[in-house]
């Protein structure tokens, strides 16, 4: 240290004020492991101190007792430092202490060892003040000792940690707080551990409070080369440091007058800085020659003007910076001046050592929303404990903070409270973390709705909530471009805050869509029928349109599929395999020429068509060629044997495969979506692909044949009617089965494209759920009132097949059965056409793959931003 900054230390004389304090008002003393069933407090008769049971401060730790007499000295008899509490468990244990932030505090640990285990192992461990080390506790050479600090909190709740460094337990004896007066001008800023408090005597009184107000404790000192002195007379207190009054009436001055009076003590480390505080009072009655005059040096470098202390009053002089020097022994000399006739004299003398606290706390809003979380779920892990983000090495379990920096508070980034069994709603704490980027909740059983603060959490990139029992709606604030939010797993969640208000919004987009490929076909068609007298090979090639065969194709020109009776009989081996029994009559297994499998439907004698209607039927079907659809063989009409054959398609109908029935395989979510691109486009194919066009009028699962290679054939739309409007549109024959017809044919008696829409939702329903789509013993006997009812209640897992045990997209799924819904409104003007339905099909596959790709289809639903139509209507 140089003479420089010697030269700039200032020693103040008597301005350091402690306020009176009179009663152990704000004081906190706690017995450590005072069993809190016992009475949980006493009053501890030498000092009078209330000490109370630590049991409310703290949740960790177990309880014991010293066994060993102790050696002498102040306290260590005590009833306070018989019982103490430790820490088997977890690195850092700590205390929780209510102060007012702000205030200075002489806070002070005991630690008394008593073999309190058996072991005899002498503990060594460390002490926390929050985020910082305040000391390390070594007890290979004493079996007591105590740590004393004077710090300022900076928040209204104080952590004194024991924190493992090594193998031996950390406990603690007793823990004592006490304010000190607002303007204690100790070192504002600074954190000082106390090194030696001081006192000059040759009795051997420890002095404490009540004697000292502030409870500091002063420790006796007597010593050959000193000669004590002592007075009886009251010495005046105004300085205002409060110095007890057996130590205003006790001094000590070297006994060789010539000698200076010398404190020395070691230096622990090159940084250590220090404050020191000398008190004295002339307590010799002097003669009117005498003179004490002296100036006080450290390690031979003069820091004082010359002092001579007040008759019977009593004078602190104090460093009001901290002073650091070179070498390892400090030295304070007090040393006579040349005028002076008497030797320096000293009642008592007092040296911190600065405690650099660089790590700031985890911000307060921060810690104190941790807290709250903590005790809204009941949360006890050992290892929250203490400042949650610092030191880095014992941040909490679950969390991720910003770095500290010196001087910037750090703040949770990343909170992780997934699976540890957490009940009750989610903490509106949570919307204290503004710095929060990851929250995860999931795996919990938390209940209640998922809260809208969290939508305004703008720091959020992932919400984890998934596998939870969470209900309602998710506000749609969460629904935000840069939001990761999963909810997988809560069965009792709907995904929107107003599922008709998004279903609308969706429609729109239907129906916008719509009108432009509307448009586009229109055009097509317009472009089509320029070109089509002329040059329908190049029509052929087009393929813009599925492909429509020309008008003049006439029933006779198909004559060369026309079979006679013997024929059918012959291919279908006198009708030996019954494949199914449809609308119109029973199907049967056949074969053409030994080769080509058919169907072969033989329509009952009762059929009401005749033959005018038979040969339009069949001219239709023969001109109708789309990939969905079953194509017609050929057929036979001999008197009342009338009979279509088909391709037969080997994996039998949709109907069979969704209810296993007939050994038939259960079929997976994505191919279930493609099934249904593919039956919507044979829809679609017969509304607008045909001219004229058609209703197949009886949509169903069992109407859905599948092929070799599971693709999907509409069937029995031949028995469908043209319509064109006028005259020929009459229904004579409604096809349509109970549960997928459209309700509106009730009071309409019509039957448009539309009602195929509805059936068609019916079938996607089914394909969704596998629910039976008439159920006269439940509550909902028809299957769009049981999937509103699920829907209602938010619980997507309830309503999909269980058969696909969960292997699906969450997000195409209700993708899907938003669908189906909006297909089977019953307002035909509400539903959408089979072109929309084939765009959101669509979606939904890409919605699946990419879903199944990242997920493999069991992990967690994502919603993004770009899936806010992925709503399901309610009804
Ligand atoms: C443990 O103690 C050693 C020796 O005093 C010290 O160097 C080290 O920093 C301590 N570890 C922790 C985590 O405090
Ligand atoms: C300390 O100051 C605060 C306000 O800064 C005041 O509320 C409190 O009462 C004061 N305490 C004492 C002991 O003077
Ligand atoms: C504390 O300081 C304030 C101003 O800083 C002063 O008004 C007040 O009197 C002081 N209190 C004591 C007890 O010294
Ligand atoms: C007292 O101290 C002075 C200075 O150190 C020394 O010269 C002297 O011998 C000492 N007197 C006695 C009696 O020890
Ligand atoms: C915490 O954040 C850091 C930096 O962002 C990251 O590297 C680390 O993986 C995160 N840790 C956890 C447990 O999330
Ligand atoms: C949360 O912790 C669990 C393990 O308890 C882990 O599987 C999961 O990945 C963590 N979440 C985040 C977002 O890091
Ligand atoms: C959130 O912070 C505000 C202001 O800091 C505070 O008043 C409120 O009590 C805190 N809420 C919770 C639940 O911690
Ligand atoms: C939810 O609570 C039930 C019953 O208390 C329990 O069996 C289940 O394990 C809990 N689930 C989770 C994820 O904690
Ligand atoms: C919750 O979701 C996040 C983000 O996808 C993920 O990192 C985390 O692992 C999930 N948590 C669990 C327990 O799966
Ligand atoms: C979910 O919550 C509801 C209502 O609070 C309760 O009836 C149900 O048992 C809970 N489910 C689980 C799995 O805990």
């Amino acid at each position: 240290m140089t003479m420089e900054i010697f030269l700039s230390l200032l020693l103040v004389l008597g301005v350091i004020h402690l306020v009176q304090a009179q009663s152990q008002r704000g004081f906190i003393s706690l017995d450590c492991g005072l069993p809190a069933n016992e009475p949980s407090s006493y009053t501890e008769p030498n000092t009078g101190l209330e000490f109370t049971s630590d049991a409310g401060f703290i949740q960790s730790g177990e309880i014991g007792k010293s066994k060993t007499i102790p050696r002498i000295g102040y306290g260590y008899p005590l009833k306070p430092y018989t019982t103490l509490r430790f820490f088997p468990e977890g690195t850092r244990n700590c205390y929780n202490l209510p102060v007012d932030k702000g205030r200075k505090y002489l806070i002070k640990a005991w630690f008394r060892y008593g073999n309190y285990d058996g072991r005899d192992i002498k503990p060594r461990f460390d002490l926390y003040l929050g985020p910082n080390l305040w000391a390390t506790v070594d007890m290979q050479d004493e079996d007591s000792t105590s740590e004393e600090i004077l710090h300022v909190p900076t928040s209204d709740s104080l952590q004194i940690c024991l924190v493992k460094n090594g193998t031996t337990t950390p406990f603690i004896s007793s823990l004592e707080l006490r304010p000190l007066g607002n303007n204690s001008s100790i070192a504002q800023d600074d954190s000082l551990k106390l090194i030696r408090r001081i006192y000059f005597t040759e009795s051997e009184n420890y002095i404490r409070y009540p004697d000292d107000a502030y409870d500091r404790l002063w420790s006796p000192l007597s010593s050959s080369s000193l000669t004590h002195i002592s007075t009886t007379r009251d010495v005046s207190n105004s300085g205002s440091y409060n110095v007890p009054k057996a130590v205003r009436q006790n001094a000590a001055r070297p006994t060789n007058a010539s000698e200076p009076l010398t404190i020395e003590w070691t230096r622990e480390s090159p940084n250590d800085q220090f404050y020191m505080y000398e008190h004295f009072a002339e307590i010799q009655d002097l003669q009117a020659s005498e003179i004490r005059e002296f100036v006080v040096s450290f390690n031979g470098i003069s820091i004082s003007d010359p002092v001579t202390p007040a008759k019977i009053e009593m004078t602190t002089l104090g460093s009001r910076i901290p002073v650091n020097f070179e070498g390892e022994i400090c030295s304070l000399q007090l040393t006579r001046t040349r005028r002076s006739t008497l030797p320096p004299l000293l009642n008592a003398y007092e040296i911190y050592r600065v405690i650099q606290f660089m790590q700031p706390e985890t911000d307060e809003t921060d810690a104190v929303a941790l807290k709250s979380i903590q005790d809204t779920y009941k949360l006890i892990r050992i290892n929250w404990q203490g400042d949650p983000c610092v030191p880095q090495h014992l941040m909490w379990d679950g969390l991720n903070c910003s770095d500290p920096i010196i001087s910037t508070s750090p703040r949770v980034t990343s909170l992780n409270l997934s699976s540890i069994g957490l009940t009750g709603t989610i903490s509106a704490a949570i919307q204290n973390f503004t710095k929060l980027e990851t929250l995860d909740l999931s795996n919990n059983n938390l209940t209640g709705g998922v809260p809208d603060f969290l939508g305004n959490m703008k720091s959020l990139l992932v919400i984890n909530l998934s596998r939870n029992n969470l209900s309602g709606s998710i506000p749609r604030a969460l629904q935000r471009e840069g939001l990761k939010l999963l909810v997988e797993g809560n069965p009792r969640l709907c995904l929107s805050d107003s599922c008709k208000k998004l279903h609308k919004k969706k429609l729109i987009v239907l129906i916008v869509a719509s009108v432009a490929s509307a448009a586009i076909v229109i055009a097509v068609l317009i472009l089509l029928s320029v070109l089509k007298k002329g040059k329908p090979a190049i029509l052929r090639g087009l393929h813009l349109l599925p492909r429509t065969s020309t008008m003049n194709v006439t029933f006779a020109e198909k004559n060369s599929r026309r079979f006679t009776y013997s024929e059918v009989i012959k291919m279908t081996n006198n009708f030996q395999r019954v494949l199914g029994k449809g609308g119109f009559g029973m199907v049967y297994h056949g074969s053409v020429n030994g080769a080509e499998q058919v169907a072969v439907k033989v329509l009952s004698q009762s059929s009401t068509q005749g033959y005018k209607e038979f040969k339009a039927e069949v001219d239709l079907l023969l001109r109708v060629h789309h990939t969905n659809l079953v194509s017609l063989v050929g057929y036979c009409y001999e008197g009342d044997h009338l009979a279509l054959i088909y391709e037969f398609l080997p994996n039998g109908d949709l109907k069979q495969h969704l209810s296993g029935k007939g050994g038939r395989s259960i079929i997976n979510w994505s191919t279930r979506l493609q099934i249904a691109l593919e039956a919507a486009s044979g829809l679609e194919y017969l509304h607008i692909g045909c001219t004229p066009p058609m209703v197949h009028r009886d949509v169903k699962t069992a109407n859905i044949l599948l092929d070799a290679n599971f693709k999907a054939k509409l069937a029995d739309f031949g028995l469908s009617r043209s319509f064109q409007g006028g005259g020929e549109s009459q229904d004579t024959a409604v096809a349509g089965t109970i549960g997928y017809l459209d309700p509106e044919y009730n009071h309409s008696g019509r039957l448009g494209e539309k009602s195929d829409v509805y059936s068609f939702g019916i079938v996607l329903l089914e394909m969704i759920t596998n629910q039976p789509v008439i159920n006269q013993t439940s509550g909902y006997p028809h299957i769009t009132q049981w999937v509103g009812f699920e829907l209602n209640r938010g619980d997507i897992v309830e309503i999909m097949d269980p058969n696909l045990h969960k292997d699906y997209d969450f997000n195409s799924a209700w993708r899907a059965l938003e669908l189906a819904m909006v297909c089977a409104n019953p307002s035909s003007s509400k539903r959408p056409t089979m072109s929309q339905v084939i765009h959101e099909i669509k979606e939904c596959i890409v919605c699946a793959k990419s879903g199944m790709s990242k997920n493999q289809g069991l992990e967690p639903q994502e919603i993004t931003s770009a899936d806010t139509s992925m709503v399901p209507t309610a009804r």
